[in-house]
């Protein structure tokens, strides 16, 4: 089978053909319908990316159809169709067995992270070399092996090429305003960062009942689809200004709940400066390893929030089906989120037009 496989950062991906096992106990074959490219996957072939370490599939914003099921898989069958979550719980582990399922961190999840199966090992390989799929995904691929656990089953009627945005980008921007945040009704939110993830933050505190919603981004295209999404305000910035003071300007006390969603650690400390006293604010962008995050202590002290947030606290089995329903009932908008469509070969142009901030998601149709 066909793979988009990074097998060293700062370089193209080298779409080549892998040799695949067949399924083991609770393992599942999906054939790969859609991958949307994230800049999570950017990062990764920048070398910022702890867990992703090549050789590696890319790719873990996937959709598509069960082609296969292991021994003593119970929940799906070949035929159904799938996304494939950003990491799946154990199951076992007492966190997960107290419900505390985002915080297992069981060998299972974190050999997950890895792109290893439980025992340790990996089903693609090329000539004998083991290649890990990212996030136990690697969806830039025909076909991906995964664990049951890290796969919902949904409604065959909507679009996989719009339904593989719930293994993150959706997710992520979704959950971090509802599970990680828990917007308020009624609340004003600021939004720093207005790409795959970000507009899905933005939609994500509309859903949750915000009635000022202020997008900022460095580009006019991102800031017309978030006023299109739910922002009601639209702050252009030039790299480097300062978003708070430009946030301020609107909402002087500072605003609720402050998100950044580009992964650079000196607009954190902006999103953060632009929260009221009280606020919250969330760090969704990944920013580098060892990059520091700077805060006035004394801001801190006057009773605001700083919350980290991996997968927008995501649990694939309850917010996979209420991200479907949202799109089904018209309060999610996907559509406007894809804006090319692309066969496998063509993946390095995923990656340039990111690279540029030209797209919110190109999704690769394998
Ligand atoms: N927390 C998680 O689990 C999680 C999950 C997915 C992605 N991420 C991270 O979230 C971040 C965003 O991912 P994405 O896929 O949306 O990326 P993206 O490239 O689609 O979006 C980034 C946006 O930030 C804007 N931007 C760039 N510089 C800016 C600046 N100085 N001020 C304001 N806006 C600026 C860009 O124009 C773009 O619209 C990345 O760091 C990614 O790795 C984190
Ligand atoms: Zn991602
Ligand atoms: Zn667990």
């Amino acid at each position: 089978m066909r793979a988009a496989v990074m097998h060293e950062p700062h370089k193209p991906l080298v779409v080549e053909e892998l040799e695949i096992e067949s399924p083991h106990t609770g393992e599942v074959v999906v054939r790969i319908a859609a991958s949307g490219v994230c800049r999570s996957d950017l990062h990764a072939i920048e070398g910022e990316s702890p867990v992703s370490i090549p050789p590696l599939v890319l790719g873990h914003e996937g959709a598509g159809i069960v082609e296969e099921v292991g021994p003593g898989v119970t929940g799906l069958v070949r035929g159904d169709a799938v996304v494939i979550a950003l990491y799946g719980p154990c199951g076992t582990c007492n966190d997960c067995r107290a419900g505390d399922i985002t915080n297992c961190w069981s060998e299972t999840r974190t050999h997950n992270m890895y792109g290893r199966m439980p025992d340790g090992a990996t089903r693609l390989s090329l000539g004998g070399t083991p290649i890990a799929p990212m996030c136990g995904s690697g969806s830039l691929a025909e076909l991906s092996v995964v664990r049951e656990a890290q796969l919902v089953k949904i409604d065959p009627d909507i679009p996989l090429d719009l339904a593989c945005l719930a293994g993150c980008g959706v997710t992520t921007g979704i959950g971090a305003a509802l599970n990680i945040a828990k917007v308020e009704p009624g609340s004003v939110a600021a939004v720093v960062g207005c790409g795959g993830v970000g507009l899905n933050v933005i939609q994500g505190t509309r859903i949750a009942g915000a009635t000022r919603i202020i997008a900022c981004d460095t580009q006019q295209t991102k800031l017309d689809l978030a006023s299109d999404l739910g922002a009601t305000d639209c702050v252009r910035v030039e790299p480097g200004e300062s978003i708070s003071e430009r946030i301020k300007a609107l909402v002087p006390g500072g605003v609720d709940y402050a998100f950044e969603v580009v992964g650079h650690t000196p607009l954190v400390s902006e999103a953060f400066d632009s929260a009221r006293t009280g606020g919250t604010t969330v760090m969704v962008g990944a920013p580098p390893p060892g990059t520091q995050v700077t805060i006035d202590s004394r801001t801190l002290f006057s009773d605001r929030k700083l919350l980290g947030c991996l997968g927008g606290g995501n649990i694939p089995a309850r917010d996979i089906p209420r991200i479907m329903r949202h799109y089904q009932q018209g309060t999610l908008n996907l559509e406007k989120l894809v804006e090319t469509r692309i066969p496998l070969e063509r993946v390095n142009e995923a990656f340039d037009a990111l690279r540029k901030g030209e797209t919110v998601r190109t999704v690769v149709q394998p």
